[in-house]
């Protein structure tokens, strides 16, 4: 029989994403609404190893939901990756009496949750919070949804010098190894073309798209290129198009991490509430070593292990919509 959980901690880990601050709000006000006391930790794991911790309120966390990044800070650490860093943070939370550990990242951070729980038994529950979407067991990720918005919006601008020029775009788009920003940007702002880490397809069906553009009388191409894929940097596949067709005036444009900034859409905070008030619930419910995901629009617990092993499977439904709609 697991101890009655008195104390929560919280803390977000890896890249920022938007939505994170209204995943924290809810954790916080979901732990008081239990009667339980809550503790933010700072930094992510660093910050835990260190003992950056703080107990927080309801009022805590009041005016953030709109707000992008984290307040608790983040980090990746390589020392929780070791043996003794986790010990020394198994240390802070008996230090500060946190019974149990909410955890707002990606595959890194739950990686490093699932093997805590298994080296000191202390609970642990994972609420996907990265822009990549890229894992199994729920169907996005907080700030996906903004981070794909804040794309399409610099793709509808960098169109209008597209068009005013007659110029080809090549526009790299952040998902680490996966392509779902890269894809569901592509099909909403009317690509030419994208080229995704999960295809292996060879530079000449670029090519072709390419040739069909002109054939059709294509005033402006824009190329979505996902910083994961096969054939390279941005810059590698721009050169090879620019000296096979000389005669296209080519520009890349890497939108880098302005893709992670702003105010998180309303679908990343309606998730982000969902999945907060069902981490602390699950946790109270005695779950333990999952991740709180939104499948189907109900809530679904997932193992962490499967959640970060099996792969987050993209709709390439969507990629044969995209190419049928950009002649
Ligand atoms: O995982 C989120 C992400 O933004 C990826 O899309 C990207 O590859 C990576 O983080 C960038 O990491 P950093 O901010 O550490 O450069």
């Amino acid at each position: 029989m697991n101890k009655p959980i008195k104390t929560i901690g919280v803390l977000t880990s890896g890249g920022d994403s938007p939505g994170m601050n209204a995943a924290i709000r809810a954790v916080i006000r979901t732990s008081t609404f239990y009667n339980k006391r809550v503790f933010g930790i700072y930094e992510g794991y660093q910050g835990m190893i260190e003992g950056q911790v703080k107990e927080l309120n309801a009022r805590s966390v009041k005016n953030i939901l709109n707000r992008g990044g984290t307040i608790l800070k983040s980090s990746r650490s390589e020392e929780f990756r070791t043996k003794e860093g986790r010990k020394k943070a198994f240390e802070q939370l008996k230090k500060h009496e946190i019974d149990a550990l909410v955890l707002i990242g990606g595959n890194g951070t739950f990686t490093g949750a699932h093997l805590f729980f298994e080296e000191f038994g202390v609970p642990v529950l994972g609420v996907p919070g990265t822009i990549d979407n890229d894992l199994y067991g729920t169907d996005y990720t907080i700030g996906f949804d903004s981070a794909t918005n804040v794309v399409i919006a610099c793709i509808d601008k960098l169109r209008d010098t597209a068009e005013s020029h007659n110029r080809l775009f090549f526009i790299e788009v952040m998902g680490r190894d996966s392509g779902f920003i890269a894809l569901r940007a592509a099909l909403a702002s009317g690509a030419l073309d994208v080229i995704l880490p999960e295809e292996s397809t060879p530079l000449e069906d670029l090519y072709r798209e390419l040739e069909r553009g002109t054939e059709n009388k294509k005033t402006n191409k824009m190329v979505v290129v996902a910083e994961g894929n096969h054939l390279g940097s941005t810059f590698e596949i721009a050169e090879k198009v620019r000296q096979k067709y000389p005669e296209l005036e080519s520009k890349v444009t890497i939108l880098g991490h302005l893709q992670r900034g702003g105010a998180p859409s309303c679908y990343d905070r309606v998730l982000a509430s969902q999945l907060g008030v069902a981490a602390v619930e699950g946790l109270l419910n005695g779950k333990t070593d999952v991740m709180a995901g939104m499948v189907k629009g109900e809530i679904a617990y997932t193992f962490l292990q499967k959640a970060i092993s099996n792969k987050a499977v993209l709709d390439t439904e969507l990629l044969r919509i995209s190419k049928i709609l950009s002649i």
